[in-house]
């Protein structure tokens, strides 16, 4: 991820406006800044590879004559927070210059190539190979618009770019599946990768569509069709409205919410951000091993424990899934060589995570990250890591790093899965497939869930602890819907394995009693759970069933779409996360910074 914003102007602007656009968009990567100019027919390019809110701070003695700029601020996914990895990206001769969102999924095989063409490159960025590819496309004689488009047409992966060329006073860029929009100013017109940026340069903003490039001058712009090469005239123009206080969330109240709503965009990125390689690599340790213990803690835990059942379904692996810790007195003595840890961390920068796997690479373990930051101690302290893709979170309840690292781990296992011959290649494809398609469909029921949870937050009324059970697969979603309350809601939440319901825990159950069930995947098991909930039911407990249509379902049904059993925990996972929100919302908790609470802790 990251964040684009760019001006072409009649004159020479301040940097200070393009400042003031890449400070809006701090929410879509802190990890450096870039800006690139034109002048004298040079680029002038400005990197800071530091957090970039004090990068910003940096740009103010910065000074640039030039009345194209273009400028980002970058979310590490390939290649760690750098100066050569931050950018903007240039080719072999730096007379083209590049910024990028989203992920170039197959970069490997194009630097390869390229590679071997002679092109040198300076960074680990997926992004450089772009530049790289324009110069190819100019040296064999087109011009730079048919250059630019022709090397979209190679690429693969959900992106969006930027891009000036020495010779012209033009911005030229693409939106393919991350957003793009362009602004109207006076004597300006403005590049954005979101509305709200665009807050007091214009008044409209005109929307990039996913396949659609632009080229924009000081005066003008134009929009043409990727795939056919020709111009689009229907253009969608939305009108700028968000106050500045609330553009960093993009319009949403909290953070919270607005990342609950980015799951489905955050799932297509954890499928591209993997790259094949490290998969292979991965799944080849984990494959060899001869005891696996995966390490996490809280929502990442949570992730982890339904990996277990991943592994074990998918590629007969049995995994020890323990909190990172209680590690050091239950698997840490086992490790030596042949151990393989898989350690999860969003952050990756959680104490007990780093001290389990420094101790455990002493032993001799190989150590495997699973982690939403590059740059993190993780990423530098595994002997292999992969991201997970899910762009910048800012609310400390984890929303969708929980969703990301599903499915990175999904596709994980279901590699390791193929190499042990335990699966058909052909059941990794359409996992990856049905991640999409599920997407697909959470972009267009969240609004619906949402609306269905709000009408279930009366249930809580006059009641400040609640339980949350399930059975399966969607055990483990139990247990993070009840931390998920805890942490935004405020309120005594305990996760409950619908059979131990009965083994004690029924016996507090009485006069409306909030009991929250998920509907497990496995028939067996759902049938016995409605059994239990209209035991709940019968001593007095009120429940709210988060489901697919069934025709047994029991009490207040918030319905869910129907999934694959892998990807059920994400459909049942996001009505708690929303139920865990509107709760906070009506007790009036600080949601997005709960109390004794901080996204990493590191102590
Ligand atoms: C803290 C946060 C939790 C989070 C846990 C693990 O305890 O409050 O919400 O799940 O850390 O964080 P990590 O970054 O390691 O995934």
């Amino acid at each position: 991820m990251g964040g684009i914003f760019g001006l072409a102007c009649k004159f020479s602007p301040s940097l200070d406006v393009i400042s003031t656009g890449l400070k809006r968009l701090l929410y879509r990567g802190h990890d450096g800044v870039g800006i690139v100019g034109i002048v004298d027919s040079e680029l002038v390019v400005k990197k800071y590879p530091i957090r970039s809110d004090k990068a910003l701070e940096e740009l103010r003695f910065f000074n640039i004559s030039s009345k194209i700029i273009l400028g980002h601020t970058r979310f590490a996914t390939h290649g760690r927070p750098s100066l050569e990895n931050t950018h903007p990206l240039l080719d072999c001769k730096g007379k083209i210059a590049v910024v990028g969102d989203g992920i170039i999924a197959n970069y490997e095989e194009l630097k390869d190539l390229l590679i071997q063409k002679g092109h040198s490159f300076s960074s680990r960025s997926d992004f450089e190979v772009i530049p790289h590819l324009i110069e190819e496309e100019l040296d064999k004689g087109n011009d730079f618009l048919q250059a630019f488009l022709n090397t979209l047409r190679k690429l693969k992966g959900i992106y969006a770019i930027a891009t000036l060329w020495v010779k012209e006073n033009k911005i030229y860029g693409a939106s393919m599946g991350e957003p793009l929009f362009i602004g109207k100013g006076e004597k300006c017109l403005f590049l954005s990768s979101d509305i709200p940026s665009l807050y007091g340069f214009s008044k409209e903003a005109v929307i990039i569509n996913q396949g659609q490039a632009f080229v924009l001058t000081p005066q003008e712009y134009m929009v043409i069709d990727v795939k056919k090469g020709n111009i689009v005239k229907e253009l969608t123009i939305k009108r700028v409205k968000y106050p500045a206080e609330v553009i960093d969330k993009a319009g949403f109240p909290h953070y919270m919410i607005k990342e609950i709503y980015e799951v489905p965009e955050a799932m297509l990125r954890a499928v591209a951000v993997v790259q094949e390689k490290y998969l292979n690599l991965v799944a080849m340790i984990l494959h060899s091993a001869r005891d696996i213990y995966v390490i996490a803690n809280g929502t990442s835990l949570h992730a982890g424990m339904i990996a277990g059942y991943y592994f074990r379904d998918l590629a007969k692996l049995n995994a020890h899934v323990i909190s990172a810790a209680e590690f050091p007195f239950y698997g840490l003595e086992n490790v030596s060589i042949g151990t393989a840890i898989l350690a999860i961390s969003q952050s990756g920068e959680t104490g007990d995570v780093l001290r389990a796997i420094r101790e455990a690479k002493m032993r001799g373990g190989v150590v495997i990250g699973v982690t939403n930051i590059m740059g993190s101690r993780l990423t530098l302290d595994s002997n292999v890591y992969l991201p997970i893709g899910a762009g910048v979170e800012m609310a400390v309840p984890a929303t969708k790093t929980f969703v990301s690292t599903l499915i990175v781990l999904g596709m994980l296992a279901h590699r390791i899965g193929v190499l042990r011959g335990i699966i058909d290649k052909s059941d990794e494809r359409n996992f990856v497939e049905q991640v999409k398609a599920l997407s697909f469909t959470l972009k267009k029921e969240l609004g619906r869930i949402e609306k269905m949870i709000k009408g279930n937050v009366e249930i809580f009324k006059g009641w400040d602890r609640c339980y949350v059970s399930s059975r399966g697969i969607n055990f483990p979603v139990a247990l993070e819907g009840a931390l998920k309350i805890k942490e935004t809601a405020g309120l005594q939440a305990e996760g409950v394995e619908t059979g131990e319901l009965r083994h004690g825990p029924i016996t507090l159950v009485s006069n409306g009693y909030p009991v929250i069930m998920i509907a497990p995947y496995e028939k067996e098991a759902k049938i016995s759970s409605w059994k239990v909930a209209s035991s709940v039911i019968e001593y007095g407990g009120k429940v709210i069933s988060i489901s697919p249509p069934d025709v047994n379902v029991v009490g207040y049904h918030v319905e869910i779409p129907e999934t694959t059993k892998f990807l059920s925990p994400i459909a049942s996972v996001l009505p708690l996360q929303l139920l865990a929100y509107k709760l906070g919302v009506a007790r009036g908790m600080p949601i997005d910074h709960p109390r004794a609470l901080a996204k990493a802790v590191t102590a």
